[in-house]
């Protein structure tokens, strides 16, 4: 389902946040750090030179992620595993478990947590950014064409990001033995190239929609959603305006509760 071309398009836009959160880890030496939804890799590298002694992995339930970031980055000292992040085992407890634009995929928040929180030694620090735009104008967008006769059922199963409040994940990570740091930003982003918008949400949000939908019904669906986007998001000369928020969160356990 995922592709790592099409997720590459906006790569500097989508790095920011990732090291917006790395600057508010202040973990000094962790022995094992691991990267949660890693996908192509390129970032678990940046995880791997900020801590250059630590031992680290980067867990992705996409084949298709992975085998980019197996070819490209793995060595001795940094790994990749195929897993779901809701059950993934660790081969012992992590210092770091680090996530960027990843664990909105998954449902149940409260229980992912306290799974994390297991895999954590004491001491140790989880981190995550989620997008929080699921109100904005693009997801509005979609949610509309998803509505339409024409592919409602085909997409009634098909899932879609969330995220919970700020207070949710304080209430929750205090509750499991954590101090916690919680913000959102909004980057305006300005997007080069035409129909914007929609190639940026080709690499996240559509991708589910697109694989269920098939070729013919997914570009029915693509040429539905381009004029909406095209209007709540106009091109300017130098690019298109795109507002996004995103939900960080930095942990780190004070006790075993
Ligand atoms: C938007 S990409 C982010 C990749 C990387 N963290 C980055 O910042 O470039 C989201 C990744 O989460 C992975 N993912 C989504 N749900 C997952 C799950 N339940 N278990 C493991 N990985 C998951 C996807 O395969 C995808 O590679």
């Amino acid at each position: 389902m995922w592709d790592p071309k099409q997720y590459s398009l906006f790569r500097e836009a989508r790095r920011r946040p990732f090291f917006d959160l790395l600057a508010q880890v202040n973990a000094l030496a962790p022995a094992r750090v691991v990267d949660l939804g890693c996908g192509t890799g390129d970032l678990t590298l940046a995880l791997a030179e900020r801590w250059p002694e630590a031992e680290i992995l980067g867990v992705d339930s996409s084949a298709a992620m992975l085998a980019d970031a197996q070819t490209k980055h793995a060595s001795s000292r940094v790994r990749f595993l195929q897993a779901d992040l809701a059950r993934v085992p660790l081969p012992g407890p992590a210092s770091v478990l680090f996530s960027n634009a990843a664990i909105h995929w998954l449902d149940d928040h409260a229980a992912l947590l306290a799974h994390l929180a297991g895999l954590l030694s004491p001491g140790g620090t989880l981190a995550f950014q989620i997008p929080a735009n699921f109100e904005a104008p693009s997801h509005r967008c979609v949610e509309e064409v998803r509505a339409l006769p024409r592919f409602a059922s085909a997409l009634r199963d098909v899932r879609r990001g969330h995220a919970e409040p700020l207070a949710f994940y304080l209430d929750h990570l205090v509750g499991l033995g954590f101090t916690v740091e919680a913000w959102d930003t909004t980057y305006l982003h300005v997007l080069p190239g035409e129909n914007a918008v929609l190639q940026w949400l080709l690499g996240t949000t559509l991708r589910p929609i697109v694989t269920a939908l098939g070729p013919e019904e997914g570009a029915a669906f693509l040429d539905t959603l381009r004029p909406l986007l095209q209007s709540d998001y106009p091109a300017r000369p130098y690019g298109t305006p795109f507002p996004f928020t995103r939900r960080f969160v930095v942990a780190t356990r004070v006790s075993s509760a």
